[in-house]
Formats: C-alpha cells, sequence, structure tokens
C-alpha cells in the first residue's frame, strides 16, 4: 500500500495533483519537491494567495493540507529515500538544440530525475511519469533505473495528467477519467493496482482506466492533439466565415448540436496557447517523422500552421485596420494569459500578436488581471525580436484597464476574461482616440451593443 508519495516538479502539474492527492488521501503523506527554492517558499508562503500558481480553489486545498499531511521542500534526496511512489512532474519542453530541435521533446530533467531516483533509493519504488512523454520514453527510464540502481526494485507506471490550467482543482476532484499504464507483469499489474488505490479514494473505479504503458503514453499526446485539432477546425472556418458573412458562433452551435461532433472546444479565437497543445503536436509529428511516417506527421503538423496563421492574421487584420500603419499608435491589450482564470503565459497568443505589432512599431498598453509586469517583459524578451530596452520603451504594464484604454487608437482582446464582459464599454469609448477599434480575439463581447456605442469593431469569425 502506498503510504508515501513524493512527487518532484512543484509546477503547473505537481502542486495543484499533489494537493488534491493530499486531501483526498489523509492517510498519505505527500511531499512535492523542487530544485527552484523560490517556488518552494512560495508554495511554502504564509499567504495563501500568492501561490506559485493561480488556480481557483487551490488556495483553500493548500491550507487545510500543508503541514498535515502535504509538504513543499527542496530536499529531493530525502523525499525519495522515504517514498514508496514517486510521481516525476518536470517539465519537458520543446528541443531549442541539437537533433529534433524545435520538434522533439527535451528529456533532460526527466532523465536527471531518474538518475537521481537510481543513486538515492535503498527500497524498493514506484516510479510514476506525470509529465507528458514521448511514447516508449518509460523504456528509457526503466533502463537508467535498472543499470544504475542500488539493486532495488523499481516498477514505471505511466499515469498523465489531463487537468487543464484554470479549472485544474475541479478536474483533478472529478476527473473524466484516470489513466495508469503498467507493464504486464505480475509486478506491473500489482504496482498499478496500488496507484489504482490511491485514486479510489475519490475517483469511481469505473473511471479509472488500465492500460500497458505505451497505450497510456501515446493516449495522452492523442488526447491533446485532437483538442488542439478542433480549436485549429473552427479556427479554420472562422476565416471562411468572415469572408463569406457567416458567423462562427452560429457555425459552431449548428454543428455542436451533433451529437457526434459535440459541442465542447469548438470556440475560435486567437489561436490555442498553453505549455501542452503545441508541444505534444511537434513531438507526436516528430515521433511521427522517426518511424517514417510521414503523412501522419504532416497531418498532425497542419494543426500547428494553422494556429500560427491565426496569431498572424489578427495582428495584421489589427494593421490592416488601422490605414495599415500601427506605428506610434497606442493598442491596449486585453489579456495576457493563454486562457482566462490562470496566469500562465506559456505560448499565449497575445505574445505573438504583441510581437508583430511591436514589430510594426505600436505602443502597447497590457493589462491582465492576474499577470505581472515582470512576466510580460520576459516573454516579450525571450523572442529575441528587438532589444530589451525597446520593449521597455514601447510596452506598459498598466494595472487598471480603463486606464490602459485611455488615449488608446485601438483595443485587442487577447484573453477571455469574465470581467471583460462586464466592462463600461461607453466610459471606455469615450476615453478613446476616435475612430475607436475594438479587436476581439475572443469573440466575447456583443458587437452589436460595441456598434451601438461608436466603436468600430472586428471579431475572430464575424462576417459583416
Ligand atoms: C490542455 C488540455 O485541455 C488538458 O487536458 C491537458 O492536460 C493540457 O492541455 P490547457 O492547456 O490547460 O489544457 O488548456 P485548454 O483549456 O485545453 O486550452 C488550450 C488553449 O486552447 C487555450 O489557449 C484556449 O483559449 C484555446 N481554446 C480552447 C480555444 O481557442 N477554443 C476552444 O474552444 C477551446
Ligand atoms: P508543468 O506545467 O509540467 O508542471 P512547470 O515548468 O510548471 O511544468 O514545472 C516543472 C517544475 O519541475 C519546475 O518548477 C522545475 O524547477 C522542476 N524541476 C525540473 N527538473 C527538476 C529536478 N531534476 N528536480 C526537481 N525539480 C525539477
Amino acid at each position: 500500500m502506498i503510504k508515501n508519495i513524493c512527487c518532484i516538479g512543484a509546477g503547473y502539474v505537481g502542486g495543484p495533483t499533489m494537493a488534491v492527492i493530499a486531501l483526498k488521501s489523509p492517510h498519505i503523506k505527500v511531499t512535492v519537491v523542487d530544485l527552484n527554492q523560490e517556488r518552494i517558499d512560495a508554495w511554502n508562503g504564509e499567504d495563501f494567495e500568492k501561490l506559485p500558481i493561480y488556480e481557483p480553489g487551490l488556495a483553500e486545498v493548500v491550507e487545510k493540507c500543508r503541514g498535515r499531511n502535504l509538504f513543499f521542500s527542496t530536499d529531493v534526496d530525502k523525499a525519495i529515500d522515504e517514498a514508496d511512489a514517486i510521481f516525476i512532474s518536470v517539465n519537458t519542453p520543446t528541443k531549442t538544440y541539437g537533433v529534433g530541435k524545435g520538434m522533439a521533446a527535451d528529456l533532460k530533467y526527466i532523465e536527471l530525475c531518474a538518475r537521481q531516483i537510481a543513486r538515492v533509493a535503498t527500497s524498493d519504488k514506484i516510479v510514476i511519469e506525470k509529465s507528458t512523454l514521448p511514447v516508449r520514453t518509460a523504456e528509457a527510464i526503466v533502463n537508467i533505473l535498472k543499470n544504475t540502481g542500488n539493486g532495488v526494485d523499481f516498477q514505471i507506471l505511466s499515469n498523465p495528467e489531463f487537468l487543464a490550467e484554470g479549472t485544474a482543482v475541479a478536474d483533478l476532484m472529478n476527473p473524466d477519467r484516470v489513466l495508469i499504464g503498467g507493464e504486464q507483469t505480475e509486478n506491473g499489474k500489482k504496482a498499478a493496482q496500488q496507484l489504482v488505490d490511491v485514486y479510489k479514494n475519490w475517483v469511481p473505479e469505473a473511471n479509472i482506466l488500465t492500460t500497458n504503458v505505451w497505450s497510456s503514453e501515446l493516449s495522452k499526446l492523442t488526447a491533446n492533439a485532437f483538442l488542439a485539432q478542433r480549436v485549429s477546425s473552427i479556427n479554420a472556418m472562422s476565416e471562411l466565415c468572415e469572408v463569406t458573412g457567416a458567423d462562427v458562433g452560429e457555425v459552431a452551435k449548428a454543428i455542436g448540436t451533433d451529437s457526434r461532433i459535440g459541442p465542447k472546444f469548438l470556440k475560435a479565437s486567437v489561436g490555442f496557447g498553453g505549455s501542452c497543445f503545441q508541444k505534444d503536436i511537434l513531438n507526436l509529428v516528430y515521433i511521427a517523422k522517426s518511424y517514417g511516417l510521414d503523412e501522419v506527421a504532416d497531418y498532425w503538423e497542419q494543426v500547428i500552421i494553422l494556429n500560427d496563421h491565426q496569431k498572424r492574421r489578427f495582428a495584421s487584420n489589427i494593421v490592416k485596420t488601422l490605414f495599415n500603419t500601427v506605428s506610434g499608435k497606442e493598442i491596449a491589450i486585453l489579456g495576457w494569459a493563454f486562457k482566462k482564470d490562470t496566469n500562465d503565459t506559456r505560448e499565449s497568443a497575445a505574445i505573438y500578436v504583441a510581437d508583430e505589432l511591436l514589430n510594426e512599431r505600436a505602443s502597447l498598453k497590457v493589462y491582465d488581471p492576474k499577470v505581472n509586469k515582470e512576466r510580460v517583459f520576459a516573454d516579450l524578451n525571450y523572442l529575441e525580436s528587438r532589444s530589451k530596452e525597446e520593449n521597455t520603451e514601447l510596452v506598459n504594464i498598466i494595472g487598471d484597464p480603463y486606464e490602459a484604454c485611455k488615449g488608446a487608437h485601438a483595443i485587442a482582446v487577447l484573453t477571455e476574461w469574465d470581467e471583460f464582459k462586464s466592462f463600461d464599454w461607453r466610459m471606455i469609448y469615450e476615453g478613446m482616440k476616435k475612430p475607436a477599434f475594438i479587436f476581439d480575439g475572443r469573440a466575447l463581447l456583443d458587437l452589436e451593443e460595441l456598434s451601438k456605442i461608436g466603436f468600430v469593431t472586428y471579431s475572430i469569425g464575424k462576417g459583416n
């Protein structure tokens, strides 16, 4: 029976997942470890509103469990040694160097974890891949563990996380399914059953699926690829809607009522972002190519090509509409996070739209209710499209949305934060330069109302 869990990686996946396991399994001690001292300090901080990750409901869960059976620490070795089960929940970014650059997942953090576990472990362990990994990664982990370990037994399981950011706590409390892949040996099955028993503390057994390791690894990539593909499919239609006078919202509703298609994930947008979709599809494409499956690779790559096109198309639409020049014009950017209810900005469409506008020498005033100034500049500087000084000169982060829009020529809505819907748009309009333009990248706002106020409106997927 698993009584002591260690999770390596206190990020967007490890933090919330372990908090919910601790909440639902008071008899299990859960220790989340990370190399990043600042991150661990923030998890241990006095102020629960300032945890390193913002997720609705997370602060309450951490407050209830921290110090009871949930602990955050940088002492990785100790936590590994004490645990019966070790979750690996470190980041697996796209490689930025060498073979597979720009496509394959970088597994260096995973390998380091495996080596550390092998070095430290003095008793049998179940090692669980939580991070999304290329299919057959478990093979490499097993090789490291079995060939460099201290002779103890390691069982490796794949248990991918399907939570979405912004709804992480709700998704974890009530998952559609939990997926556990294990080796099809007697010991492999026993290990999988032990993990099933942990989830059974709150998930109905019928929703806990067990498979072989490779199916589990590949299912996670497949799920993300299918979801992203739906967004690219509706976004492709959004462009067609704009030129034909159709309304993508109406089209989505019309097709979504077909029970075979279903209504979810059909919202046209300025493009999907987040840490998973692009990374996982690139990885899938790379894997397909490495097996010589070029048609399969090309098929999935198109999902990314369309997404990049959507972001560029939105930015160039702004430039075109503002009389083909935005140089020296002020544009208010409302929303920087990749979607609402998160402070995560990884691969956010806002970064790329802002970058295109900055290339045209626009001045930007950015407002996001949860993203801080340092993050916005870090995102822009990372692209290296221009010097840090130029970014500082052209971009201002404003804590008040009304202030951000004051004096602006145009507004670009790039995240679907609920608060944008209840703004006093009349007041905002009055403070802007005329003609006042609004570009709705999330099909979020009531265009008819905005037009009545006087705005010149554009919304993804709406023809005129
Ligand atoms: C995703 C998967 O949903 C989750 O199961 C997996 O574990 C991790 O990747 P996440 O990246 O947190 O989760 O966000 P998600 O809600 O899936 O949204 C991804 C992006 O797609 C966002 O930028 C979102 O705005 C966009 N999106 C989503 C759309 O543009 N339209 C939609 O209809 C849905
Ligand atoms: P995710 O979205 O997958 O959770 P994050 O980047 O938010 O990704 O979190 C991953 C965390 O893993 C980071 O905080 C990073 O410091 C941590 N990490 C990476 N490698 C190791 C390691 N070898 N030991 C401990 N922590 C690690």
